[in-house]
């Protein structure tokens, strides 16, 4: 392994997950992270630009992560994993190799699953196209699954710090004080009180909503400007920004074991968390960089 950059808060280093996990080095983060946050290489049957084992290979690959992730997270952390939906090649069917390697990882780590996320991208292309476009047997393949898991049945976790802003309707009846008490047809049972009290911001729910629509950010510029690819699976910083306030405090520490271009570096950074990165590629390492500005001392340049 090999030490790429570090930041006021975090440090990349370069390497395999296998490999950088059971270096000497990173045995001072055993029982320290609190979020391992990560959006794995996901089974493809053809080869994409990043490492992708296929078939059962990669449930068992996947799976023999989950004890070593457990062993660096604190009692009160958190696992989150980020994994697309897998077609069969060829076929219009969707593959059950991502479901199979999360169940696995689930058994092998002793872990619960405390909660299953959608993220939803509205602007994703139609994919698969064959189906879709051409046939036009299936719809558009539009969100991502986000699965949340710990240790603990009651990881540390605040849904106060993800409030998302009142709709308009909950601000009018905040002003107004006013609204219809009583049974809905749900059966729920509203009390004259329950909407009067400003919270600061609605509870999100578990279908979240963000995509990479921007042509330019900082990342993108800089990737330009030293003529390196962009990485092709990017997730959204806003959906890093999500969990990390979500699960973690500030000075918490965060790890990504499958970095690729490092958003969630990015996005610990913004937030104030300690973080640790791994990544094999360097021509991703390098476009990472970008996400930093000035405030990243590079190591091996
Ligand atoms: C889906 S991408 C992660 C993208 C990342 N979340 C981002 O926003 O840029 C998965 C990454 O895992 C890396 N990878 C593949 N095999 C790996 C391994 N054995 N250990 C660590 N990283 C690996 C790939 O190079 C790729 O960049």
């Amino acid at each position: 392994m090999v030490a790429a950059y570090h930041t006021r808060y975090g440090q990349m280093v370069q390497g395999s997950a296998e490999q950088v996990l059971r270096a000497e080095a990173t045995t001072m983060y055993r029982g320290r992270v609190q979020l391992i946050f990560t959006s794995p290489p996901f089974p493809l049957n053809r080869k994409k630009k990043y490492g992708n084992h296929r078939g059962d290979a990669y449930v068992t690959w996947f799976a023999s992560f989950a004890e070593t992730f457990r062993e660096f997270l604190t009692a009160d952390g958190s696992i989150v994993v980020e994994l697309g939906n897998a077609w069969v090649q060829g076929r219009p069917v969707m593959s059950t190799l991502a479901l199979k390697a999360l169940l696995a990882f689930l058994d092998r780590g002793r872990l619960h699953l405390c909660q299953q996320f959608i993220c939803y991208n509205r602007a994703r292309l139609p994919t698969p196209a064959q189906w879709v476009n051409v046939e036009r047997i299936r719809v558009k393949d539009s969100y991502t699954h986000v699965w949340w898991m710990a240790p603990s049945e009651r990881p540390k976790a605040d849904n106060r710090r993800v409030l998302k802003p009142y709709s308009a309707a909950m601000r009018r009846l905040l002003q107004t004080q006013k609204y219809n008490s009583g049974k809905r047809p749900s059966e729920h049972d509203i009390g004259t009180e329950s909407f009067l009290t400003d919270n600061g911001g609605a509870i999100p729910s578990n279908v979240l909503e963000f995509a990479n629509t921007s042509a330019s950010d900082p990342y993108q510029e800089y990737c330009r400007k030293h003529e390196l690819s962009l990485h092709p699976a990017r997730m959204p910083l806003g959906l890093a920004e999500f969990f990390i306030r979500f699960l973690t405090e500030p000075g918490d520490l965060v790890l990504d074991p499958f970095a690729g271009s490092n958003t969630t570096g990015a996005a610990a950074e913004r937030l104030a968390r300690r973080w640790l990165a791994i990544e094999p590629r360097e021509d991703y390492i390098r476009g990472s960089v970008g996400r930093f500005g000035d405030g990243v001392t590079v190591a091996w340049l």
